[in-house]
């Protein structure tokens, strides 16, 4: 089963936690892409749509659903995302879209996440991909010279804006052994937006598509 197959089977698995009347949040990334695109057979189960970025909110759009605020909504029932990589421990890393605040955002404002992957994000120990950093503009080369002392290697996403006006660092060669610690260190230093480690809200359920269908973990 190729890449693509695995996360729309994963994406498809995802349906099942969909009830009548949820409001949902919507993550961002070719895997979220899969369910935007199975989600009208279930579109009157859906009581209302919250979106993690203005790509998801654009493809929701186009497909006729309204979205709402979260702001409106207060809370959502479930929340369904990708990952970059996730752990057994149900750690996260995220971003690799740039969306990582606003899903950071809606992953704490729901009752369950579930994390929709294929099977090469599964992985024993965080940080080969490397770890993005939404920070402010102005103190990029700081919380660089504080990330180089950490070991790693940050590098700018160059000529990418996030939905929220600010920018990336990419950092390399992190070996993330203790997710809890990194995440709470990291979104201490001055100027960081948020990281994308999930460990303090991790995800609840994964569901990782593998050529020989579902494996489920969690509920
Ligand atoms: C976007 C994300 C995505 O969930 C993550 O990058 C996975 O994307 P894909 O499903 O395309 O592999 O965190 O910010």
């Amino acid at each position: 089963m190729s890449q693509l197959d695995q996360k729309k089977e994963a994406a498809k698995a995802a349906l099942d936690y969909i009830l009548e009347g949820m409001t949902i949040g919507i993550g961002t990334g070719s895997t979220v892409n899969c369910l935007i695109d199975m989600l009208p057979t279930v579109r009157n189960k859906i009581g209302a749509l919250v979106s993690s970025s203005s790509e998801t909110t654009d493809r929701l759009q186009k497909l006729g659903f309204e979205v709402s605020l979260l702001n409106s909504v207060g809370t959502a029932d479930l929340y369904i995302d990708g990952a970059d990589e996730a752990t057994k421990h149900f750690h996260l890393i995220k971003g690799g879209g740039g969306a990582l605040t606003r899903e950071k955002i809606l992953a704490a404002a729901s009752r369950k996440f579930v994390c929709i992957i294929d099977e090469s994000k599964f992985v024993a120990m965080l940080g080969k991909f490397p770890l993005p950093i939404e920070v402010i503009p102005m103190a990029q080369s700081y919380i660089s010279r504080q990330l180089i002392k950490m070991r790693g290697q940050p590098i700018w996403r160059e000529g990418f804006i996030t939905d929220n006006g600010n920018h990336i660092l990419d950092v390399h060669n992190l070996a993330i052994s203790n997710p809890l610690e990194m995440e709470d260190r990291i979104n201490q230093m001055a100027g960081v937006v948020s990281v994308g480690i999930f460990a303090r809200r991790p995800a609840d359920v994964l569901l990782i598509g593998t050529p020989t269908g579902i494996k489920t973990m969690g509920s």
